[in-house]
């Protein structure tokens, strides 16, 4: 166990390690290697669930205003920063992250009236820049830089929508990765900023009228208090609103509002015709909604007040997205009796239930992923086959299937094509290709899908790794999918490091995507990188998130440990070596794997976690995750959260076992997963296990500032936040750099 050729360092601080914990068995006075901040125990603050008093002696750091919980959070990071800075080969991971970083990066062109738009980002840029082109051969423009708008790349765009038209576009910005946004206008043709903005928008559609006049999109208007990502307040009601271009938010319509149903939150999008308002209504995560439309053409007086909505489906059973529409014949993607998900055509002029027709029958094996209107008549179909993407174009009238569009084995990470338009664009991506952007004309015969663009990254070379799949057995004997990517010849004999991610939720597959970071892992350290697609996830349908929600929530703890045991059971690695990793939902993941079972860890790094499952769902957004995870205000949901919320799960392990070294990380302004869940957890773990002789593993958290959940972070803070987890896993494992 050496790091590098000036490794002896790490030796030596092995030692000390050693000594000292040798000393504390027979001198109980002698303070442990770390010395962890104390955080006040508050033994009066004891919350009954249903009969069961459970204490909360953390409750305090709920309070992020506190000075006592600032205090808290200072301490730690005094504690953690110096501890990273140990690292000998820190300097090296952050130099070649950097320059591997450094590479172009494009996303697919996408037509609004007559020009194209695109982002790209040179390398190192804090945020990408949104380009504007007359046509796909002329000379690119900047049409918005965010790196203007703020010196440290903090201000990032989330969401945007062009007018019909292209005249118009509207922005959302976002200070800090808030999930707050502003949204403001430009003039297009000039590129000229327009006066109008507004506020209070979160978790926002954003749908113009095809009259270029004015956009609907959502706002938490009665939300109380500040709202800049550092408070905690539940976002509810929710509101649909108009905006009409050249006036001010106070003059904004109010389109919808369900003040009966405070958890609601409305989707609005308008049709390809221009002529209806769909709006899709969720109370949760789950993947079911309510299907309302409005006809705007009949409306009177225009958008003027709560618009009449019809009530297609009044009900939470399945989910209904809307595709395309023609006339009053609508495709929705659904899982309506699918767990696999299909596309049914439903006529407004016949909506009963018994008149609805199956388009695109739901697969047996493959889940449809997405599907998109084309070329007036096609469809563009996404598929997942175990966990990899085929691309399918499809007939709109009959639904049948006309090519299949080649595809390496890999993810469609960006796609662009309208219904008006006979061009698609999409990207390809995996572990080892960092992206291809195809483009295909759909009026050629026979279709040519051609490059437009191929990403590269210099100096790196896939050719030196390979990525496989297997299939390996969890504790109740169902097949568990994961990828395992490596150095080509690695030789199997149990001594590989090993990063193990996992996520595990919300029907969200982990499919093959490119990481700078984990190609350095597995070049310069030696590292074996593995994703298990564990339940709980969409990787097989909803069937798949079934068995891994609420009473189920266990199966993917289960997955996960399995997954380890099948790494050392083949000789990839053996327990020591194995690094877990997972951020929010994988954050649970982590710290609830790590509770059960730590003698299966050396490392484990849980980013923006939810660690307070009896208390989630007070706080911004997380009432919507009940449909996941269960509510403690029922007993059923009370009495399956409080075996495994990581806050309440924290034991000593028997026969002297150790937990792994572990680092949460947050953010200041992580208003999805609030950052008190990692600060409750890393003070329970500290003081449980903190000051045990056999722990001489660190316990440590990060807490950024100006930093959120994750979207929008600027490269310079994700390169300072992948070095310090490197670090951390180089530190304890004691990996050694080649070159
Ligand atoms: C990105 O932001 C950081 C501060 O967060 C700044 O030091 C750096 O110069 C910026 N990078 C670029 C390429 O502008």
């Amino acid at each position: 166990m050496i790091l590098d050729r000036r490794g002896c360092r790490r030796v030596q601080h092995l030692c000390i390690v050693f000594f000292l914990v040798f000393l504390q068995f027979r001198f109980v006075s002698i303070p442990n290697m770390f010395q962890y901040p104390k955080a006040r125990r508050d033994e009066s603050s004891v919350e009954d669930y249903h009969g069961t008093k459970v204490p909360d002696p953390y409750g305090w750091m709920e309070d992020p205003d506190a000075e006592e919980t600032k205090e808290f959070v200072d301490a730690q990071n005094a504690v953690t920063e110096p501890f990273l800075d140990k690292c000998s080969v820190r300097k090296k991971l952050n130099e070649r992250i950097t320059e591997m970083w450094d590479y172009p990066k494009y996303s697919c062109p996408s037509k609004k009236g007559d020009r194209y738009f695109y982002y790209y980002n040179t390398g190192l840029q804090n945020q990408s820049v949104f380009y504007v082109q007359e046509s796909l051969e002329a000379e690119a423009k900047v049409f918005l830089d965010p790196n203007a708008l703020s010196e440290d790349g903090t201000l990032s765009i989330r969401g945007t929508a062009f007018s019909e038209n292209g005249e118009y576009f509207a922005y959302g910005l976002s200070n800090s990765g808030s999930d707050w946004i502003t949204i403001k206008f430009k003039e297009v043709a000039t590129g000229k900023d327009l006066p109008d903005t507004l506020e209070k928008v979160k978790f926002s559609s954003m749908a113009w009228t095809h009259d270029h006049k004015g956009m609907f999109y959502n706002r938490y208007k009665e939300q109380e208090g500040k709202s800049d990502g550092t408070e905690t307040t539940s976002n509810v009601n929710q509101k649909l609103y108009y905006h009409r271009l050249g006036t001010s938010q106070v003059e904004d319509v109010l389109c919808a509002e369900f003040p009966d149903h405070p958890k609601w939150m409305i989707g609005a999008e308008v049709t390809d015709c221009g002529r209806y308002l769909v709006m899709m209504i969720s109370e949760g995560c789950h993947p079911v909604n309510r299907l309302y439309y409005v006809d705007l053409q009949a409306l009177p007086d225009g958008i003027n007040g709560v618009l009449p909505y019809i009530k297609l489906v009044d009900n939470f059973d399945a989910e209904y997205e809307y595709i395309t529409n023609e006339g009053t014949v609508f495709t929705f993607k659904t899982n309506l009796n699918a767990p696999k998900y299909k596309l049914i055509n439903i006529d407004l002029s016949k909506p009963e239930m018994d008149n609805w027709q199956i388009l695109v029958a739901e697969d047996a094996k493959d889940v449809l992923d997405w599907a998109a209107c084309v070329n007036k008549n096609k469809l563009v179909l996404c598929y997942m086959q175990d966990v990899k993407n085929v691309l399918y174009l499809n007939d709109l009238q009959s639904g049948k299937m006309v090519t299949q569009l080649p595809l390496e084995v890999g993810t469609i990470v960006g796609y662009s094509g309208k219904k008006k338009d006979s061009e698609i664009f999409y990207q390809f991506m995996s572990f080892l290709t960092p992206g291809i952007i195809y483009r295909c004309d759909l009026t050629q015969e026979p279709l040519k899908p051609t490059v437009f663009r191929e990403i590269l990254v210099k100096d790196y070379n896939p050719a030196l790794f390979e990525t496989k799949q297997v299939f390996y057995p969890t504790k109740d004997g169902t097949k568990i999918p994961m990828f395992i990517v490596h150095r080509k010849g690695l030789k199997l004999d149990g001594s590989h490091p090993v990063l193990l991610y996992g996520y595990g939720g919300f029907s969200i597959a982990i499919t093959p995507t490119f990481s700078v970071s984990r190609i350095v892992f597995m070049q310069h350290l030696g590292g074996v990188v593995a994703v298990p697609n564990i339940r709980g996830g969409g990787e097989y349908g909803e069937d798949w998130h079934n068995a891994g929600i609420k009473e189920k929530k266990q199966n993917v703890f289960d997955d996960f440990q399995a997954a380890a045991e099948y790494l050392v059971k083949e000789k990839y690695t053996n327990h020591k070596r194995i690094t877990i990793n997972g951020g929010s939902n994988g954050g649970l993941l982590v710290g609830a794997c790590v509770n059960q079972k730590p003698e299966l860890f050396g490392c484990a790094i849980a980013q923006v976690g939810v660690m307070d499952m009896l208390k989630f769902h007070k706080f911004t957004i997380g009432h919507a995750w009940t449909t996941d995870y269960g509510c403690s205000d029922e007993k059923e949901g009370f009495d399956y959260l409080y075996r495994y919320s990581p806050v309440h799960n924290v034991q000593e392990p028997n026969n002297g076992v150790q937990f792994p070294a572990m680092l949460l990380l947050t953010g200041d302004h992580d208003d999805r997963v609030v950052p008190l869940h990692s600060l409750k957890y890393i003070a329970e773990v500290q003081h449980k296990l903190g000051n045990l002789p056999q722990q001489t593993n660190p316990l440590m958290i990060r807490v950024d500032t100006k930093s959120g959940h994750g979207a929008g972070k600027p490269t310079a803070k994700v390169i300072e936040e992948l070095t310090d987890i490197y670090s951390f896993i180089v530190l304890n494992l004691g990996l050694e750099w080649r070159d």
